[in-house]
């Protein structure tokens, strides 16, 4: 199938373009590369014996998605171009509904003029909020208790209110949990500018040395050690559930959430024990507070993926700590360095 990858460039769509061109798909990237660099292409490229055409421009820019469309004539679009810090999200609001609501709102229009009737979504579990029962599945109630959040889930009903409109229309919408680990080949993988705000690619530059310690935000959670527990999935598990939404997405109609997780939670401490583990050096922590607007526990109940997606998670922790450092010492200024 002919696939545009908005976010081509980023953390998981340049895993993904590896999957869908390795499964015979044509695809094409358009990013802006706002939080991206063109070396991912180039080393995509270097990986893959597939089609992968580009594009440079915004996802809200009406111009250019015209000229994406009427260039590429894509069947299917995978949407992954969009802002994801929860903390700026808060500060920028309108810059992440711009960006998120209303970079989705052009997408579809452009959608539309070109007849292309099929999206999957990069939506998040950020959306459920404060669990009220774990492991969250479909139909727990969405609470989310940030603008990022929002702006995901307004997303989603505008994608689910578009679906509705004609049979032949189909939106998947993936819920992520915490994507962590990079490609087998260490040549692609998660490059954050500034500080990372997300656990494992701090504790993989502390590993290297760039930073000095580990923040561990709260042990006072009601959770067996008191720290955090989140539902980690490989990056390339997460590639590989992309790849099985399009092949759902030829024969469904409407919109339909998943979650993407593997149903497992590990807690601070435990990843950053799996961690030492695979790069062989203890990993300094400092004990702080907790982080605002952190829940004490999240974890997926995937069977609904599992089921109509004919997708599982196949990556335990060792393989998400060992490729996460196979990528981080082989290249410890992330992309910048080459
Ligand atoms: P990323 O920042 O690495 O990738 C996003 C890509 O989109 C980048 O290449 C960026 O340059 C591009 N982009 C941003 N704004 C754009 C715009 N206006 N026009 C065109 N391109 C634009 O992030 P990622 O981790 O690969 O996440 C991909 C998607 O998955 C995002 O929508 C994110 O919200 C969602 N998501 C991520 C996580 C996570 O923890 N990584 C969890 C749940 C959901
Ligand atoms: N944590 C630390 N120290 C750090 C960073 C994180 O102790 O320096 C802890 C957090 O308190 C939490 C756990 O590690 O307990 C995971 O935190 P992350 O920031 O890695 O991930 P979050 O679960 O907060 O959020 C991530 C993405 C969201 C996405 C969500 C989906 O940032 O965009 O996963 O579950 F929506």
């Amino acid at each position: 199938m002919r696939v545009l990858v908005t976010g081509g460039a980023g953390y998981i769509g340049s895993h993904t373009l590896l999957e869908l061109t390795a499964q015979g798909h044509e695809v094409c990237v358009l990013d802006n590369y706002s939080n991206a660099t063109p070396e991912v292409l180039t080393r995509v490229r270097s990986l893959s014996n597939g089609i992968i055409h580009d594009f440079i421009g915004d996802v809200r820019d009406t111009a250019k998605l015209d000229e994406v469309m009427q260039d590429f004539v894509p069947e299917a679009v995978i949407h992954f171009a969009g802002l994801k810090a929860v903390g700026e999200s808060t500060e920028k609001p309108l810059l992440y509904y711009d960006v998120n609501v209303s970079g989705t709102l052009t997408l579809l229009r452009a959608m539309e003029r070109a007849g292309c009737n099929r999206i999957i979504f990069s939506s998040s579990a950020t959306v459920y909020g404060e669990p009220v029962y774990l492991p969250y599945d479909e139909a727990h109630p969405t609470n989310p208790t940030s603008v990022y959040g929002r702006s995901k889930l307004m997303a989603e009903q505008i994608l689910t209110d578009w679906a509705a409109t004609s049979p032949e229309r189909t939106a998947v919408l993936l819920r992520y949990f915490n994507p962590v680990g990079a490609h087998a080949s260490a040549q692609i993988g998660e490059d954050p500018t500034g500080v990372p705000d997300n656990l494992m690619p701090f504790i993989a530059q502390v590993a290297v040395g760039k930073r000095d310690a580990l923040q561990v935000f709260g042990n006072d959670y009601d959770t067996p050690d008191g720290t955090g527990r989140r539902d980690y999935i490989h990056v390339v598990d997460l590639a590989r559930a992309h790849v099985a939404a399009l092949n759902y997405a030829q024969g469904a109609t409407g919109a339909r959430p998943f979650n993407i997780g593997t149903g497992q939670s590990y807690s601070v401490r435990e990843m950053v024990a799996a961690f030492e583990r695979a790069c062989g050096k203890p990993i300094a922590t400092k004990q702080v507070g907790r982080r605002a607007g952190d829940i004490a526990a999240m974890q997926a109940d995937s069977s609904r993926a599992n089921a109509e997606l004919d997708w599982v998670a196949t990556h335990d922790l060792d393989a998400m700590t060992a490729s996460t450092w196979a990528w981080q010492s082989k290249n410890p200024d992330g992309y910048k360095g080459s």
